[in-house]
This record gives C-alpha cells, structure tokens and sequence, in this order.
C-alpha cells in the first residue's frame, strides 16, 4: 500500500511517502520554493518523494492530510459564540474551506481524476498527525506519546500511548492555551517577529539571567493533571483574533500580545533596536518559565502512562534546550524525537497513522537517519560546475574530481583542521531543519574565532546564535556530561569542563553544546569524514552549520554551489567534486570583513 502523507495549508508544508510500511522519502516544500517555511499546498515536495519512490502519481493508494476540519467541531462552535474573535472567524473559515478543498488541490497538482482523490483522502487530525510521526518510527514497542506546539484543529497541546501499531489519545490541551503561543508571544516581544524565531530566542536565553521569571510565569497557570491555562488578558489571539496566513507563499502571523504585555515588562523591543542585557534576561526567564510548565506535562505524562519511553513531538520538541533535560526532570528514561518534529512531520505522522491506526498494518519500521530527501548524480553534478566554469574561474577557484573517497576525506579534513571553511554536499537531503552532514557547512570546533569567521563571513547572522557539533557516538562521553546519543541534533548537554577550552567554537555561552552523534547506522560517509579529522587532531568532531545563507539549506548542487560562490567559504565539495578558493585571497578578504561587519 502506497500513502502519500501531506500537510497543507499550515507551516512548513511537507509530503512524505510510506509504501508496505516503510517511509521511502520525505520532503519539506521549502527546500522547493526557497521560501523558509513555506506554506500553501507542498506541490514540489509530493512530486518529490514520488520521483524519489519510483511512483507514478495514480500509484498513491491513500493521500494522508495532516488536518482534519471536523476535528472537535462542537468545542470550536462553543468557543467562537462566547468570545467571538475578530479577524480569526473569517480566517479560520478560509483555511478550512481550503483543507475540504484540498483532494481537488491534490488531484489538480499530480494530474488526478478529483473523485478519485476525494475517494482516496483521509483526513488526519493534526495532533493525532503529529504524535504518530513520532511513535510510529521510534525503535520502542510500547512508549508514552506528547505533543506539545502551537495550534492544529483547536488542540495545543496531547498525549497518550503508543502500543505496538495501536496509537491511544489519552489528553489534551485546547485552544486558546498554548505553550507555543506564549514562546511566540515573547518572541514577538523581543523583535523577532518572522515565523519560526522562536529558535532565536532560545539561543539569546543563555546571555542572560532569568530575573524576570516571575513575571512571565503569571502568564501561565499549571493545573492538575498536565493541564495548564494562558492569562488571556496578555494575548490576543481568543479575543480581538490574530491574522495568519497559510497561504502560498511565507507564512504570517499578526501580533498575538496585548499592551498589557508591555505594562507587565516594559517597552517591547523594536526589530532594528540592539539586543541588551535586559532582553537576554527575558529570553533566559521565557526559557525558564517554558521549560517549567512543559516538564509539567511531561511528568504527568510519565506518571499516567508508567511508561519510562517518551515520543515527543510538536513545534516545542524543537527546543533543544529543553529536550536535555526531560531525562533528568521526569521519570522518562528513553526519548525519541525526529528530526522534523514540527509542523514539517505532521505529513510523515498523517501517512504512518493512515498505514498503521487506519488500515491496521503491523509496523515494520523504525527510523535510524534522517536523510529521505533526493540526491543528484554525478551528471547533475558535473551539468551545474560546467554551467558556472567561467565565474569559477573568475572567483580564483581550483576545480578539481577525485577518484578515492578515502584520500578526499583525509584531505578535506586536513582543510577544515587547517582553519578552512568547508561546503559539504553528499546524498540524500536532510528531512527536517537540521543539517545533519549531508547539505552542511563544516569548520573546526576547535577555533575561539570560528563562530565569527563563519557569522560574518558566510552566514550574515545574529552574533548570539550558536554553532553545533558532530560528535562520533563512541567519544560522546568524552565531551558531554549526561548525553545520550542523538542523530538528529535535537537535544542540549553540558560540555564537559575540561573539554570547553578544547572546543569553544561549538561551546554556548553556557558551557552547552547542541550535539548531534554520528555512526556508520546513521551515515557512514560522514562518520568517515570525522574520523579522519580526530586522526589529524585527537579531536572526534566538527563543526556544523546548515549549508545555506540566510534561506532554506540548499536542495540541489546548483544551489550549493551558488551559495559556495556568493560567500567567502574557502571549499566546495560536492560529491567528489572539489572547489577551492585561493588560500591568500580568502585570508585578506576574512580580514577586511571581520574588521568591518558587526552583526547582531
Ligand atoms: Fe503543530
């Protein structure tokens, strides 16, 4: 049975594909359009893991939406007489219309029969949607399950078990209260008002000093039972209506605080004001006050299950943070987070829920990588270095093809340990917002200066925003306090003491680092490549940031190689392609911009 999953008309629109239970391919939208978190109808992504598949579009037995519009109708009727929201009613009205009409979106897009779609169509409910995308490829037989976000079909916040193929909803949080609305909130506070800044924040809170803690906990009361209630009076979003648009395209969401927000805390800081040390100090209490009310759930969660296995998922399981912590704060043991936790995974959850809850197949399957994007071949490779050859050449640029992958990781590592920035393309794409070192830039972890060589000099971005590490997962100890190996980057530890000083470009602020393990289960060639680094230096890990420049990481070796040319990385390897910048031009350039460029 072939299940195209599909989350439409939200964030982070997405398409994965599972056939006879397995997942063959899954694709965000953005990486597609280059709009970051782009939202509409994931015409690109389900095009995609089709090709990826081998399918034709008539081969899709169950087209799985991540939304279901009848999902909890007599709660929304309820809520909308009482408070009657401004501009939400006719928004949310729009946005629905668009999800019943989404069979025919489908069909029109893959050139499909509508009735055929239509017949084909099962709707998932988003949060049912997101807690299958974790408990149905988690390597547990039986474990709790919680999702924790923003909204999808009136609920915020869920969570029950998972036994076998049989998935049970044990609880909820409705909308209005959200832990996701209230980072939002203060995100928006702080002047970061683009969807999807929250992760920004989480990496300011470390700068300051959580001195206003209690302040912004009065905007949250924990109840029994994992519940918990926003005070409504500091958001906007159940009284006047907050406006967002899913449609194609970025999406948007309005202001969801109220003046009172600003007679609570202060003037709230305008986007092109610095970022001081009372802002720090507001993201470092949100932090706080987030983490409080989420180990809250968590706990109860825990205690209501019995189980020691966690599945989270939601927007808020892309708080690293936080997600270090829920072993030392809860009775949870083992968690299993993947890599596209958000809205992105609600697509991969709709197709394992449509496959195992609907249709009743036993699972057989577990994911151990992340990597279910498209690769390009050598040709495709070779078409995009030959199209720019000229402004190669121009940009002083050496192109060269290696025959022995071996030698060109040696090599390659023998550059990044030589203080060289490094483009690194191989594979499949990454699935979910982390580059995970297939579509990743690369540098020593070793270097004080690397953070700003590489802020300034190719990323463009905020001074406070940290640099991660790939660690290989037999040195984890040797590093980090109290981890636990993770493929996807999803959780934060503490560097080991003695080890900061060894490693400081990957070290936060607070001695943490946001760490991503790496084995020859998960991807073999860039195991090889870390390897071959540690033999160098006795160091078992690189730097690495996401292969981009302030837009989606790149999809496709054109890209790759546009953004290698347009910023001042010194190498480009692509495959066993090879482009190098001249090493003297590249230092004098680093010093001009590194003596001009302040950011953040
Ligand atoms: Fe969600």
């Amino acid at each position: 049975m072939n299940i195209l999953g599909v989350n439409a008309y939200h964030g982070d629109v997405s398409a994965a594909l599972v056939c006879d239970g397995q997942l063959v391919a899954a694709v965000e939208e953005e990486r597609y359009r280059r709009i970051k978190h782009c939202a509409g109808v994931p015409r690109h992504a389900m095009r995609a893991c089709l090709e990826i598949g081998g399918l034709a579009p008539a081969d899709v037995d169950v087209f799985a939406v991540s939304r279901d519009p009848r999902a909890h109708l007599w709660r929304k009727a309820w809520f909308l007489l009482r408070h009657r929201p401004g501009g939400t009613v006719s928004a949310r009205a729009r946005n629905m219309a668009g999800v019943r009409a989404l069979p025919g979106v489908l069909a029109d897009a893959l050139g499909l029969d509508h009735a055929r779609v239509r017949q084909r169509t099962r709707f998932v409910e988003h949060h049912p949607a997101h807690l299958a995308s974790a408990a149905f490829v988690a390597p547990f037989d039986a474990a709790a399950v919680c999702a924790i976000d923003g909204f999808g079909d009136f609920v915020s916040t869920s969570w029950g078990r998972v036994a076998g193929s049989r998935l049970s909803v044990d609880g909820h949080v409705f909308y209005p209260h959200s832990l996701g609305m209230l980072y939002l909130a203060i995100t928006q506070y702080l002047g970061f008002p683009s969807y999807g800044d929250e992760f920004k924040v989480m990496g300011l809170a470390p700068y300051g000093e959580p001195r206003f803690t209690r302040e912004i906990a009065s905007l949250v009361r924990l109840g029994n039972d994992g519940q918990f209630e926003l005070d409504l009076s500091y958001f906007r979003h159940a009284s006047e209506g907050v406006q967002m648009t899913w449609e194609d395209g970025s999406p948007t969401i309005g202001t969801v605080f109220t003046p009172k927000l600003e007679s609570l805390l202060g003037p709230a800081r305008r986007r092109d004001q610095p970022v001081d040390a009372r802002h720090e100090a507001m993201a470092a209490s949100l932090q706080a006050v987030f983490e409080r009310a989420a180990m809250h759930v968590l706990r109860h969660v825990q205690k209501a299950t019995g189980s020691t296995k966690l599945c989270l998922a939601g927007g808020c399981a892309m708080n690293s943070v936080a997600n270090g912590k829920i072993r030392e704060e809860t009775g949870f043991r083992d968690v299993f987070i993947q890599p596209a936790s958000g809205d992105n995974g609600t697509a991969l959850g709709a197709a394992f829920y449509a496959c195992h809850q609907l249709a009743g197949q036993p699972r057989a399957f577990v994911m151990q990588h992340g990597y279910w994007g498209p690769s390009f071949d050598d040709g495709t490779v070779v078409a995009a270095l030959d199209a720019q050859e000229e402004f190669i050449a121009g940009q002083g640029c050496g192109r060269r093809l290696w025959t022995d992958e071996a030698a060109l990781d040696d090599w390659t590592a023998a550059q990044i340990a030589g203080g060289r920035v490094v483009g690194w393309f191989q594979g499949r794409m990454e699935w979910g917002a982390r580059a995970l070192g297939n579509r990743s830039i690369l540098a020593d972890p070793r270097r004080a200066d690397m953070r700003d060589i590489i802020n300034t000099r190719i990323k463009f971005r905020e001074r406070f925003r940290p640099f991660a590490p790939s660690i290989l997962e037999e040195a984890l100890d040797e590093y980090f306090v109290g981890a636990v190996p993770d493929p996807f980057m999803l959780q934060v530890y503490p560097v080991r003491p003695d080890k900061r000083a060894v490693v400081p470009a990957i070290t936060h602020v607070d001695g943490s680092g946001r760490l991503q393990t790496v084995s020859p289960r998960s991807n073999q060639r860039y195991y090889d490549l870390i390897r071959a680094f540690a033999r160098i230096t006795g160091v078992p890990m690189l730097l690495n940031t996401s292969f981009n420049e302030n837009e989606p990481i790149v999809l496709t070796p054109e890209q790759a190689l546009d953004c290698f040319l347009r910023t001042s990385m010194d190498v480009l390897v692509i495959g066993r392609h090879v482009l190098e910048r001249d090493v003297a031009r590249t230092a004098e350039s680093t010093r001009v911009e590194l003596g001009n460029r302040v950011i953040g």
